[in-house]
């Protein structure tokens, strides 16, 4: 078995396959260092905590992760609280940086002997519809190379070898530009809030979320095609001090920026998830815009998936798991993209010079009043956004 990538999706598989008894690889473009300290993600969903308890992958998050359960929105009307442990199913987030779970995971595995290639790259999937697929790769010294494998399980993200090594009649991709675009920033600064902050301002979306005591994660919507760096540390504090209304609400704390970039917000699915022996899962599989957090917990919970139906395969010589994958795997893909969807209309008015736009901001006031104000709409959001 091969796996391509070593993100949530590729290093979860690795766990529970390897723990299984199933031989594996994992080959990733990336050295351990980039891997480990790669920052992304950092909510984690209930039900993705319950799957790493189960398969004893949580130390770390139980240890060091916190809970996590209010949104603070922020808007013209003022600002209200849902505090979703309340609300809904009563679940909640554990705030764990991504790169944390990823080194976590990354150690588990090669301390139960493991194997992973950094610094190889896979080219190519070859033969995946046939009797012996093979991945060709190249590592950093420019040597080219190849795996042979039963299944591959293609985890190598949204720019990976997986997703080009698809014939186009093979599968569809369905796909949607929100033609919104945030400008991503890591802020060396304590959290201004016990909440996950949504600002709605006429300049625009600004967001709070918190990461560590430390460090915490900001986004400003910004004009599609700014370069990264334009903005100066200076104005992008004064315009998260304008959108999050800090005159009204409190000052933001302060720090460095270490890490910023930009984010356009594009959201696709592919279907089916299986090409032969090629197996898709996380970004390789669906691009979910990250307004709802949904991309990690969606990786975690498809490799299990996964994992599951290969063990079945491999070692009880059941196959149907596999040719059930893809089924089972989309209408949950399909539900967290139709939730992310719905969010992105509720943090931003309408993009573009369109002659509909103040009809659409008028959906978007009217969904923002729905959620402040009714308490069905409140048990429905605090379902929906914290459950994959
Ligand atoms: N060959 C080998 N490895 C590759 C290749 C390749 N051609 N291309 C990419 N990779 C590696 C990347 O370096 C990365 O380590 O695949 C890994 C993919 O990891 P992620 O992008 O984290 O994808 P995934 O495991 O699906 O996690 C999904 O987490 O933070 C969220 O938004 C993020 O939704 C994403 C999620």
């Amino acid at each position: 078995m091969v796996i391509l990538g070593a993100g949530p999706a590729g290093l979860v598989l690795a766990n529970l396959l390897h723990t299984r008894g199933i031989d594996c690889v994992v080959l990733e473009r990336a050295d351990r260092h980039h891997v480990q300290t790669r920052a992304r993600a950092g909510f984690l969903a209930a039900n993705t905590v319950r799957i790493l308890d189960r398969h004893g992958l949580s130390d770390g998050l139980r240890r060091r992760g916190h809970t996590h359960h209010t949104c603070e929105f922020r808007t013209d009307d003022g600002r209200f609280r849902l505090d979703y442990s309340g609300l809904g199913d009563g679940e909640q987030h554990t705030v764990y940086p991504q790169q944390d779970l990823v080194t976590d995971l990354l150690t588990h595995f090669l301390a139960a002997g493991g194997r992973i290639r950094f610094e190889t790259e896979a080219v190519a999937i070859l033969d995946a519809d046939g009797d012996g697929p093979s991945v060709s790769v190249r590592t950093a010294d420019g040597r080219p190379g190849r795996w042979r494998a039963r299944y591959v399980a293609g985890c190598d993200g949204r720019h990976g070898a997986a997703r080009r090594s698809l014939p186009d009649t093979a599968v569809r991709r369905y796909h949607r530009d929100h033609r919104v675009t945030w400008l991503g920033l890591l802020a060396e600064a304590p959290p201004s809030l016990d909440a996950v902050g949504y600002a709605v301002h006429e300049r625009g979306f600004a967001g709070h979320m918190a990461r560590t005591a430390e460090v915490t994660r900001y986004y400003l919507q910004c004009e599609r095609g700014t370069p990264a760096d334009s903005w100066s540390e200076a104005r992008i504090w004064d315009e998260l001090d304008l959108r999050m209304r800090a005159k009204e609400y409190g000052p933001l704390r302060r720090g460095r920026i270490v890490q910023r970039g930009i984010v356009d917000l594009e959201s696709d699915v592919l279907e089916p998830l299986r090409h032969g022996a090629l197996f898709l899962a996380g970004d390789a599989a669906s691009l979910i815009s990250p307004s709802a957090a949904k991309g990690a917990n969606l990786a975690v919970l498809e490799a299990e998936l996964l994992a599951q139906a290969l063990t079945d395969d491999l070692v009880h010589g059941d196959p149907t798991g596999l040719d059930g994958y893809s089924a089972r795997c989309l209408p949950r893909i399909w539900r967290a993209q139709e939730f992310s969807h719905w969010m992105i209309g509720l943090l931003h008015g309408s993009p573009g010079p369109d002659d509909d736009v103040p009809y659409l901001n008028g959906l978007q006031r009217s969904r923002m009043t729905a959620l402040r104000t009714s308490r069905s709409q409140q048990d429905w959001f605090a379902e929906r956004y914290v459950g994959v």
